[in-house]
């Protein structure tokens, strides 16, 4: 099994930005954690700051292509990500390493949630984590 991990906006910035929301580990120690967890399974990372970049990402998927998507503020504006999501049918589960829903109420609203397979929120890197393991026993059953 192939499963992408997509990042959005700012997320490149982990462990200098807003430490307090995000905690002082990198998007590189998250590409390490989710690869000791993977148990052989391919992952695929990829991150951009770039609304259309990750569109453009997102529709070279392969059809319903297991995804762990994290798009930081697209998250809570892009209709055009939720489209590319639903045009290559993802199986996605969102996540977010803080928990949105104690923070500004524009977090709070997602335009990715209810086509998403689950969300994951306010558990740091273990919201990546737990997404992989539940694609990852799902694959076992
Ligand atoms: C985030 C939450 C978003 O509201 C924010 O814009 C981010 C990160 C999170 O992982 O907690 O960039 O998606």
């Amino acid at each position: 099994m192939k499963v992408y991990v997509i990042n959005g906006p700012n997320l490149n910035m982990l462990g200098k930005r807003e430490v307090g929301h995000y905690g002082s580990g990198t998007l590189a120690d998250l590409e390490v954690l989710l690869r000791e967890r993977a148990v052989g399974q391919e992952l695929v990372f990829f991150q951009s700051n770039s609304e259309g970049d990750l569109i453009s990402y997102i529709q070279a998927l392969p059809p319903a292509s297991k995804v762990i998507i994290n798009a930081g503020a697209y998250t809570h504006t892009s209709i055009a990500l939720r489209d590319a999501l639903l045009a290559v049918q993802a199986d996605f589960i969102e996540v977010h390493i803080s928990n949105v829903y104690k923070r500004e109420t524009f977090r709070h609203h997602s335009y990715l949630s209810d086509i998403a397979r689950g969300v994951i929120a306010g558990l740091g890197f273990q919201s990546y984590a737990l997404a992989l393991r539940y694609f990852l026993e799902e694959q076992g059953e």
